[in-house]
């Protein structure tokens, strides 16, 4: 593409700006959408009163031009019956009078539709023009009171007519028509538009302010929570909440957003602590092999018991750095649920057996009784769907404690049951020791990450405190839970809850 062109295209033309500009934010469009709606609303106003007070003024005057021809025909219907000079210059008199008084033309037409006096022009002695081809005077010498509204013939103004039969013995003597010029109405209403114009425009302007506040104070919120959350996207700086003061829909999300950022806080502080402490666990046997080699290389290892203590203790160190390594491995895998297949059928009969064979060895060495009690009344195969080695890994981590923390010739018990009704699905696994327990106040926490009761004998039967955070992941991640009871000195329970197939 030439480069003309290109930027040709390049360049946004007004149209496009001012869109952009209206719709890209949402203050722009609060705004404009106020101000139509304020608009339209002044305007259908202004033309609603304008069209009645046109409608009502024309109406009045109708009703005062009725009066004016009924009085005045009060007045000559005594004359219109006389055809003398003498009751024509009284007629014309009273209707000069009538008229001046109004600010009105009167005509005074006889029962033929001539023309006996008229306000605007001198007395007619004789017979003058006949009107009766005009609709109103036509209509009112039928006897009808009649209304009409018209250009006059002599002018292009508005004229409104009044034409009211005089009747006296059943019989249409005359006709007096009582007409005005509507401009003075048409005059009155334009003055009435410039202030309604007036009005709107000061409305128009008052909305502006209003509108600028309002969606200010709608968008500012919404602007404060969008600059933090790219302050958050951008350099992952979670230290700060925006300020919530309303107890609207906004500041209902506001309140979600800091909630959402404190939850970040939080984990963000519980993954800073696992590395710390991630750091701290591995240094510490790293140190210590270290030291044995340093000490192996400084002339023990001539020494052949000295060289057999050292290297016991260098196994030791590396079996429970494998084992740590291989722990945080596992964390990390169970976090990204990666590589991990969850859809085993685990035989749990199977499981509890292979478990408990693992730690057999151990448990004899300590002369603690393991009883697995069979459940006479569960004769069906019990299944649970998800990972068998992981499930395994749960078990032994229970079972490994429990001779861990049971001093010699302790007795752990293994069953099961299937809790509530015989259909139900939950098959429920406990697993009781009669060890040293665990003090209420570290109930709480001992499915933390890294937390030991007690921290000297934990680390020296070779503990790191991941065990329980790791059981209790594959646990939930097979939509199970679990549960813990202990006493001090009398023993801990575990009970853990599994959702069965059939
Ligand atoms: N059956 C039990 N009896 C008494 N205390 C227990 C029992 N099971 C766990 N604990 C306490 O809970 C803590 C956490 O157990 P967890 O299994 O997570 O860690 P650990 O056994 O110390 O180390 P490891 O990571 O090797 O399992 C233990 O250090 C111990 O203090
Ligand atoms: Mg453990």
């Amino acid at each position: 593409m030439p480069n003309s062109a290109k930027n040709k295209s390049a360049t946004p033309s007004i149209f496009t700006k001012t869109y952009a500009w209206l719709w890209n934010s949402l203050a722009n469009q609060l705004l404009f959408t106020y101000l139509i709606l304020v608009t339209l609303a002044l305007l259908v106003i202004s033309f609603w009163a304008l069209v009645s007070i046109k409608a009502e003024s024309i109406n009045d005057l109708r009703n005062s031009l009725e009066v004016e021809a009924v009085n005045l025909a009060l007045e000559i219907d005594n004359d219109l019956a006389l055809d003398s000079l003498k009751s024509k210059m009284r007629i014309k008199a009273a209707c000069d009078r009538h008229a001046s008084k109004l600010g009105v033309s009167i005509t005074v037409v006889d029962k033929d539709g001539h023309v006996l006096a008229d306000s605007a022009e001198n007395l007619k002695t004789s017979g003058g023009e006949n009107l009766s081809n005009q609709s109103e005077i036509n209509e009112a010498l039928a006897g009808i009171m009649s209304i009409s509204q018209r250009n006059s013939p002599n002018s292009k103004n508005n004229w409104l007519y009044v034409a009211y039969p005089v009747r006296a013995a059943g019989q249409t003597t005359g006709v007096i028509r009582v007409g005005v010029q509507l401009t003075q109405i048409e005059q009155r209403l334009n003055k009435d538009l410039i202030v309604f114009l007036e009005i709107t425009l000061a409305t128009f302007i008052i909305t502006i302010f209003i509108s600028l506040w309002l969606a200010k104070r709608v968008s500012k919120p919404i602007q404060d929570m969008s600059n933090l959350a790219k302050k958050i996207a951008i350099s992952g700086d979670i230290a700060h909440t925006v300020p919530v003061n309303r107890h609207d829909e906004i500041g209902e999300l506001g309140q979600s957003f800091n909630q959402m950022i404190r939850r970040l806080q939080v984990q963000e502080k519980l993954r800073q602590e696992f590395i710390a402490n991630a750091s701290h666990e591995l240094k510490t046997p790293t140190m210590a092999i270290g030291s044995v080699v340093e000490a192996l290389l400084a002339g023990a290892k001539d020494d052949k018991n000295l060289k057999d203590e050292f290297i016991n203790s260098l196994d030791k160190l590396v079996i429970r750095q494998t084992k740590l390594i291989q722990d945080l491995l596992d964390i990390s895998q169970l976090d990204a649920e990666t590589g991990i297949v969850w859809t085993d059928k685990v035989n749990i009969s199977d499981l509890l057996h292979e478990s408990i064979d693992h730690i057999k060895a151990q448990a004899e060495k300590k002369e603690i009784a393991l009883n697995f009690i069979a459940n006479p009344s569960i004769n069906r195969t019990l299944t649970v769907s998800g990972n068998y080695n992981h499930l395994l890994r749960a078990i032994n981590n229970i079972l490994a404690n429990a001779v861990n923390y049971t001093g010699n010739g302790g007795k752990i018990d293994i069953e099961y049951q299937i809790d509530g009704e015989e259909e139900s699905n939950e098959l429920v696994i406990k697993i009781a020791d009669t060890g040293v327990g665990i003090d209420a106040k570290d109930l709480p926490h001992i499915f933390d990450r890294f937390y030991r009761t007690d921290k000297a004998r934990a680390r020296a039967s070779g503990g790191t405190g991941l065990g329980l955070a790791i059981t209790y992941d594959i646990i939930k991640k097979h939509n199970g839970n679990i549960t813990v009871e202990s006493q001090i000195g009398s023993g801990t329970t575990f009970y853990l809850t599994l959702p069965l197939i059939n």
